[in-house]
Formats: structure tokens, sequence, C-alpha cells
């Protein structure tokens, strides 16, 4: 099963150690040749239990802007379904061919329930070979796309319960040991960064639990895009409305990643998300605190080059800057008074 090239989710993770890139699973061994870039690790689409078909289409759209692009989607968890993620051969063909030099593997799960979630890990418990292949499991709260399913990441009660349940199950303890991390959606106000902070830093590794990481942040929900034209929206699915992505969602992304910097357990690290289409866009996030970065729309946009690009150009600034390491500046922000 070929993932549609509108169902392609890519991301790019700036890692610690290794210019780590993270890009996603194609079981086509074609798709998986193309994965064979600068990427440090491979994310799979978020995975449901069953297979999904996602939203009718037009789903996505890119609008170019000077600064960058921007994308809006309303895709709905179009997916092969968990079965293939975790698929043994799959994981094995993809260790060969896309992450030689032993990149991480992050499956990426999406439950339309928290029992789903939980299934989907148990299931996982039981197929010890393809643990072997598995480094991460990240789990989205943050998918705005689904008809009649609120995103879980604002639901507060919801979401506190889906953190705990999550962060206790034994695929994350010792012998598993596999990483948590939680995708989250964007945050606009502090009383939201404090409740949310409160809800994770309990899981923190430093505290005993599971938790390694989270994504900030998701796409920003309810984007409309209109043509004026014919006065219209564009997108067909949920009256046209989408997550929107890319350049333009740059600084709410910055803003997130800062205020959780500021609120979580140092144990647990930030992935930033968000408009990332240049070096100094990565450099920029890792100011603000990130550990790793992701990109999805500007790969969308320019291939998988964009990851050998990116790198460069974050290499290029820091060496101009004077900076050897990314620690030499990671979280530094200066805050003018
Ligand atoms: O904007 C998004 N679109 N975020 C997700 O988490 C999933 C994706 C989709 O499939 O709708």
């Amino acid at each position: 099963v070929a993932l549609r090239d509108n169902d392609v989710q890519i991301w790019l993770m700036l890692g610690v150690k290794s210019k780590a890139m993270q890009t996603n699973l194609d079981p086509d061994d074609r798709e998986l040749q193309h994965l064979d870039s600068r990427s440090g690790a491979v994310c799979s689409k978020s995975a449901t239990l069953q297979p999904r078909d996602g939203n009718e289409h037009p789903r996505y759209i890119e609008l170019e802007g000077e600064a960058g692009s921007c994308s809006v989607n309303s895709e709905g968890l179009p997916n092969a379904g968990i079965g293939l993620y975790t698929d043994v051969s799959v994981l094995r063909r993809l260790k060969d061919i896309a992450v030689p030099s032993g990149k991480p593997y992050i499956l990426s799960i999406s439950g339309l329930s928290l029992n789903e979630n939980l299934s989907m890990l148990d299931g996982l418990v039981k197929h010890p070979e393809t643990l072997h292949y598995l480094n991460a499991v990240e789990v989205n709260v943050a998918c705005p796309n689904v008809p009649g399913k609120p995103l879980v990441g604002y639901d507060f009660p919801q979401l506190a319960d889906v953190v705990e349940k999550i962060a206790c199950h034994a695929i994350f303890s010792p012998p598993h040991n596999v990483a948590l991390g939680f995708k989250l959606p964007p945050y606009f106000d502090v009383p939201f960064f404090d409740a949310v902070a409160a809800m994770l830093n309990p899981q923190a590794k430093s505290r005993g639990g599971a938790l390694g990481y989270v994504v900030c942040c998701n796409t920003v929900g309810s984007a409309l895009v209109v043509d004026v034209d014919s006065e219209s929206t564009v997108l067909h699915p949920k009256g046209g409305f989408g997550g929107m992505g890319g350049h333009h969602v740059r600084l709410i992304a910055l803003g997130n990643v800062r205020q959780f910097r500021e609120r979580l357990d140092p144990s647990i690290d930030i992935v930033g998300c968000g408009g990332v289409s240049t070096g100094e866009d990565a450099f920029a996030h890792i100011l603000c605190g990130a550990s790793a970065v992701q990109v999805a729309t500007q790969h969308r946009v320019e291939g998988a080059g964009c990851f050998a690009r990116i790198a460069a150009e974050l290499q290029a600034l820091m060496q101009r800057k004077g900076y050897r390491r990314l620690d030499d500046f990671r979280g530094k922000l200066r805050v003018r008074l």
C-alpha cells in the first residue's frame, strides 16, 4: 500500500548529536530510496488502529508568499493502519535503505480514543520483533481535522487522563523502554501553558516517569482559505476549515517552544515544529529551547533536499557566530528588559 502523495507527512529533526532528521515511512521501496537523505530519524504518519482514507479531496493547499510558503490541510488522518507501520518486513527494509546508519524510527499514533491508543500500545508489547526496530512512540493529541473529534490537547480533563494512562503503559518501562513523546497543539495564553506543563511534569524522566519529549506544535486549527473570485471556500472537508502550517505559524511555534521550555522539567526535551524552512528558522527554534526541529510544509514544497540545505545553512550560521555545538546557544535567547 503506497500512501498517496497528498497524504505524506514528512518531518525534519536536527538532533543534538547529528543533524538528525525525521521523515515519513512509506512502504513502497522506491519511496524508501528517496528517504536516503540527511535525515537522522524516520517518523511514521500518525497511525490509527484501522486504515483510514481520510477526508474528501481537495484537502491540502499551499499558499506561496514572498517570505515563505504556508499550508492548510484537512486530511483527517489518512493512514495505512498501525499494522503496516509496525510490520517487521517493512521496518527491516526501512532500516536497510533509509536508515542504515541507525537513525531512530519514531511511530506516531493518533488513535480516535484513549482506548484505541492503548490497544495500539498493547499490540506493540506483544511483538518484540517490532520493538527491536522502534525507538519512540509519539502520541499525537493535536490533529484538528477529524470530523466530530475535537482536539484532545484542548480538552484538559481528557488530556490529563490521556497523559497519565499513556505514560504508565508497560511499553515505556523496562524491559521495553521505548521513548515517549506527545505532539501538542499550539496554545495561546499563559494559563494554558501552565496547565499543560503541570500535567506533563509529573511524568518527567527525572521524576521516575516515561515522558521524553513534546513536539511544539501541530498545525493551527480552524484556518479558512477563502477564494475571493468564486466567493467560496477552497478545501472541501469540514466547511473549508483546516490546520495551518508553514511560514505563517513560525512565530506561534517559537512562542510555544519558549513558553514550554520555561515551564517543563529539563529532562523533557522539546522538538520545535512550525515554519522551519531555513537554517535560520532552525536556529531560532533551538535558541528558544528546542532540542530538535521538524519540517513538514517546506519538505512538501522542496522535497527531501531541504534536509541537507537546512542543515548546511544552520552550520554556516553557527560558524559565522562562532558556535561549535547546538548546546552553545540552545535555550539562550536573550530577553530585552
Ligand atoms: O494538521 C494536521 N493534519 N495534523 C495532524 O496531526 C494530522 C494531519 C491530518 O491527517 O489531518
